[in-house]
């Protein structure tokens, strides 16, 4: 059913824990299956510097957790909004169809984090997480 990358993050994740001294954080929730995910992060000068989550959820939550940090570690702000999902999923080499709401919750945490760092920063962060 999963991927040996989806096991390979599942049983030995990535990125763990709380950052020190995060300037940003988001948490995000799916109401369907109860599991929530927090992304903290150290941004500097526009770049990702560090990044770690802590995932109350499925296997396939963790495994995207896990895969989605380490995707936009090092990289720019605007290099980590561009990264989706599906590409989440492509990374581990797919997930099953029932499991891509998962990697969702993996999109929105990088986002709802990033839209923390606007917020702290006095940006407007509507053009990230939309109006919902
Ligand atoms: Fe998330 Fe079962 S639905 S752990
Ligand atoms: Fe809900 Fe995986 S079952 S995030």
């Amino acid at each position: 059913m999963y991927s040996e990358k989806v096991m390979d993050h599942f049983s030995n994740p990535r990125n763990v824990g709380e950052v020190e001294n995060p300037n940003a954080e988001g948490q995000v929730g799916n109401q369907k299956c109860g599991d929530i995910m927090k992304m903290t992060m150290r941004i500097e000068d526009g770049v990702i510097v560090d990044v770690k989550f802590k995932t109350f959820g499925c296997g396939a939550a963790v495994a995207t957790s896990s895969m989605a940090t380490e995707l936009v570690k090092g990289r720019t702000i605007e290099e980590a909004l561009t990264l989706t999902n599906a590409a989440v999923a492509e990374a581990l080499d797919g997930l099953p169809p029932q499991k891509l709401h998962c990697s969702v919750l993996a999109e929105e945490a990088i986002k709802a984090a990033i839209a923390d760092y606007y917020t702290r920063q006095g940006i407007d962060p509507s053009p990230i997480v939309g109006e919902g």
